[in-house]
Formats: structure tokens, C-alpha cells, sequence
């Protein structure tokens, strides 16, 4: 093979956005430089999602578009990686013949001892074995891009079992990572210039390592020198309990905002979801926690069509949206995936009934949104730079504790990385505008 260049595109969720850094460290270390785009690559990597079935056409269309790349040199190296690749396994290579390599969700880290030892045998690899990925963290190099903001994952895999949901099929049971290795690795971050760290698993909330819970590893976490902020993603409302918000209220650097995927406002609907928890003790924690936390972000996902939704359990989802003031949310489509409990109901709800519900939901929340936005209008928030505006060089981009993006205009030569005070001047369902304070 010639020259140890790849490129990694990730889709899906931040784990798989954690699980992609780890393997570019992985294969840093052995000699490998990551490139930006595949043309120049001779390994092309895609490391993938299963949670919907638009994730996995996407990935599709990205295959098709590499195919000309192993035409013009046999030699460059396809690997599909994560949760597409362990849902799919051999079918990928049937569908996909270019593809060399599919590995799993746990295999997915032998990916630089296979293609170093040039084994040419197994294409497809899948184990699942539920083995603890802890001592991945004593294999990171501490080399890596410099990252002002990173994730560390304390969690993996699910037991939940969502009825709609293939997270705990294709990532396993739950498995909490040893509270030292967490600290070691934010550490390592901290001095690679992290300024901010988001604890990541997919209910963080029901981490135990036998010895510490979460709260307490957010105290611990906190306590770690030179960290700005700290941040976590997802809970789940079932664990979400007082412990957790005496932390939040105490703690100086964990940011105000709560992520609660509500996914739907119905207790029927909910129910078939196995979810555990209805809507009024969902509102009744959210109001609790804005009681105690001010200036709390709360921000959510929500389903819509999911199997025998009826116009009435659509129309509790709305007064909830409406009920809460989520600042923002992530709405979806109901897609069913085989395998899951809920794939066994009858999926009932019309494609474009589906869309109808999901466009009056969106339309409501863009409406709270921008009010909640506008709230903020003449407060002075602290913002932690993360670059520059994505249209506007000459602005300055970041987010504020709440988690909300602002945009401002400072005549300094450079702020990245800074935590500043912004003085909110306007703003629109998605973004706030402001000036430098200090
Ligand atoms: N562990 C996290 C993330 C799960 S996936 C959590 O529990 O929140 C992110 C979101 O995708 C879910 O919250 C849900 O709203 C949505 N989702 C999951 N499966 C889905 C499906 N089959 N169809 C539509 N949306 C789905
Ligand atoms: Fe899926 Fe539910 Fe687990 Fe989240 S908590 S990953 S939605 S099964
Ligand atoms: Fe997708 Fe896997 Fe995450 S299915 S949402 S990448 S856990």
C-alpha cells in the first residue's frame, strides 16, 4: 500500500463522533495522517448510523460516491464502521462488493491491527460481546487535533429498550466506564487544551462504576483543574432525580442545560414506547429543576407517528412542547427498525400524515424558540468562543452556559477559546446576536 493517509467521515450521534477521535488517535499512532478528502486517501472510512432509515441511505449515497476512488486505484481500502455496520454485516459487501471492511461497534477499534497485519481473511466482523472498552484510554496518544471542546464517554451501550429504538441492539448492554479512566482522560484533554468537556453515554443519568454514581462523578469531574466547562448528554427522565440537580445548582462549572427527550406529550404513546415516566412527572422534574437552576436550557426530542398516534396524542405533544417552552428541540419521524419491539406494531400513521405533524411541530417550537430567545435580549451572557461565524468571518461564534450559539462582533485580534461577556442585542429562533462586554 502506499502512502498511510485516510479519511473519516462520521455520521449519527456524538459517540460515534467520540468513537471516530479515538480511532483517528488509534491510527495516528501508528503512522497513519488523516486527510480531508478521500480523493487524497488511501484508506476512506465511514463510520456510520442505524438510529433512522434517512441515516443509513445517507451512508449509501457517500458508498456510490467513493466507487470511482477503487476504480482508479484498486489499491485504496473501504471500511464501514459502527452501527450501520454491525445492523448490516455481511449484507453491506453483498449490496456494497467495494467495501473491504465492516466492523461492528466494538470491533471497530481493531481497525489499525487489521489493516497493518494486511489480513485479507475476515471482511466482516461483528462481536458484541458486551467487553468493557476501558482500556481504550490507556491506548489514546495524547496527540490528536487541539480541541476546545471534547467528548468523554462514561457510558456504553443501553439497557432501555425503547420499543422504537436499535441503539441497545447494535451497541449492547450497559457498561459504565471506571471513574479514574474518566479523569484520566479529561486530563489528557485538559492539557491537549480543552476548555470544555461534555460527559456523553446515552443515559448518562444511570452511570454507576460499583463505587460512584453520577453526580458524584460530576463533582469529581468538576474538581479537575483547568476545565471551564463541563457539560453531559443524554439523560433520561426516569433517572433524573434530586441528586443530580443539587449537583447542578452547586457545581460552578457544569453549564445550565438540560437535553430530556421527552418524545412524545401522550401517556399512551409513551407507554408503547417503554418509556417509564409520564408527561406529568416529566413536567413535574422539568419545573423542579427550573425552580433550582436559573437560567436553565432545557432541550429535548420528540417522535411524531409513532404506531397508533392519534391526531389527540399529537395534540398532547404540542400543548407539552407548549406546556415546557423547550428552548429548542430535535423532532423526528417515527422509522421503524427491525428487530425492535415497536417494528412488531402496525405502522399506521400515513407517511404523510407523519410530515403534516411534524411540520405544525416544528412550526411551534421555531415560535418558542425565538420567544425564549427573545428573553435574553439586553442580559449579558458568558460565552465561550468556539470560532469564527460561519458566513460572517469578522464575527466572533460561541455558545452561552444555557447552551444557545451567539454570534458577536469584537475588534480583537483573538478570542478563540476565551469565555467573554456578550451583551444579547437581538435575535432569531436559532441564534442570538450581541457585543463584547468583556
Ligand atoms: N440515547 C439517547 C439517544 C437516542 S437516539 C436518548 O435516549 O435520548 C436520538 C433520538 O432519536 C431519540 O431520542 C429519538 O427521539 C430518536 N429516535 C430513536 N429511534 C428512532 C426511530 N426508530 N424513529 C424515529 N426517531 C428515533
Ligand atoms: Fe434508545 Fe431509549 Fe436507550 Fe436512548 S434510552 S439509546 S432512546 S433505548
Ligand atoms: Fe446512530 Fe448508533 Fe448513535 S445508531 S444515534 S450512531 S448509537
Amino acid at each position: 500500500m502506499e502512502a498511510k493517509r485516510f479519511y473519516i467521515r462520521t455520521f449519527g450521534c456524538q459517540m460515534n463522533e467520540y468513537d471516530s477521535r479515538l480511532l483517528t488517535d488509534l491510527l495516528v499512532s501508528s503512522g497513519w495522517t488523516p486527510v480531508d478528502k478521500s480523493e487524497e486517501a488511501s484508506l476512506v472510512l465511514f463510520n456510520t448510523c442505524s438510529v433512522r432509515q434517512k441515516a443509513e441511505t445517507r451512508v449509501y449515497g457517500h458508498l456510490s460516491g467513493v466507487a470511482h476512488l477503487k476504480r482508479l486505484n484498486p489499491e485504496v481500502r473501504i471500511a464501514v464502521v459502527g452501527c450501520m455496520a454491525q445492523r448490516l454485516g455481511e449484507e453491506l459487501i453483498r449490496r456494497f462488493p467495494l467495501v473491504d471492511l465492516v466492523l461492528g461497534t466494538e470491533e471497530i477499534f481493531s481497525l489499525p491491527e487489521i489493516i497493518e497485519s494486511g489480513d485479507s481473511g475476515e471482511r466482516v466482523k461483528l462481536r458484541l460481546s458486551g467487553r468493557d472498552f476501558g482500556d481504550l484510554a490507556t491506548k489514546l496518544a495524547p496527540l490528536g487535533a487541539k480541541a476546545l471542546a471534547s467528548f468523554v464517554a462514561i457510558t456504553r451501550g443501553c439497557d432501555n429498550f425503547c420499543s422504537y429504538c436499535i441503539v441497545p441492539y447494535l451497541r449492547g448492554p450497559l457498561r459504565c466506564r471506571p471513574h479514574p479512566q474518566i479523569l484520566e482522560e479529561v486530563e489528557v484533554l485538559v492539557t491537549r487544551g480543552a476548555k470544555q468537556i461534555t460527559l456523553i453515554g446515552q443515559n448518562v443519568n444511570s452511570y454507576f462504576d460499583g463505587e460512584i454514581d453520577f453526580p458524584d462523578l460530576l463533582e469529581r469531574v468538576c474538581s479537575l483543574p483547568g476545565l471551564q466547562r463541563v457539560r453531559f448528554t443524554t439523560s433520561h427522565p426516569k433517572d433524573f432525580g434530586e441528586k443530580l440537580l443539587e449537583k447542578m445548582a452547586d457545581l460552578p462549572q457544569l453549564c445550565e442545560h438540560l437535553h430530556l427527550p421527552l418524545q412524545s406529550g401522550s401517556n399512551q404513546i409513551l407507554g408503547r414506547m417503554n418509556r417509564s415516566y409520564t408527561v406529568e412527572e416529566y413536567v413535574q422534574k422539568v419545573e423542579g429543576a427550573r425552580e433550582r437552576i436559573p437560567g436553565l436550557g432545557i432541550t429535548t426530542d420528540l417522535i411524531v407517528g409513532f404506531p397508533g398516534e392519534r391526531e389527540t396524542d399529537f395534540e398532547r405533544t404540542l400543548e407539552a412542547v407548549e406546556k415546557v417552552g423547550f428552548d429548542a428541540s430535535f423532532t423526528f419521524r417515527y422509522s421503524p427498525r427491525a428487530g425492535t419491539m415497536a417494528a412488531g406494531f402496525d405502522d399506521d400513521v400515513p407517511e404523510e400524515v407523519k410530515i403534516e405533524r411534524l411540520n405544525r411541530l416544528i412550526a411551534l417550537q421555531r415560535k418558542i424558540s425565538e420567544m425564549k430567545n427573545r428573553e435574553l435580549t439586553e442580559t449579558v451572557q458568558e460565552v465561550l468562543v468556539e470560532g469564527h461565524s460561519r458566513r460572517q468571518q469578522d464575527r466572533w461564534r460561541g455558545k452561552t452556559r444555557g447552551g444557545k450559539t451567539v454570534l458577536f462582533s469584537a475588534d480583537r485580534e483573538s478570542l478563540l477559546g476565551k469565555l467573554c461577556r456578550v451583551r444579547i442585542t437581538s435575535c432569531s429562533s436559532k441564534t442570538l446576536f450581541g457585543e463584547f462586554v468583556s
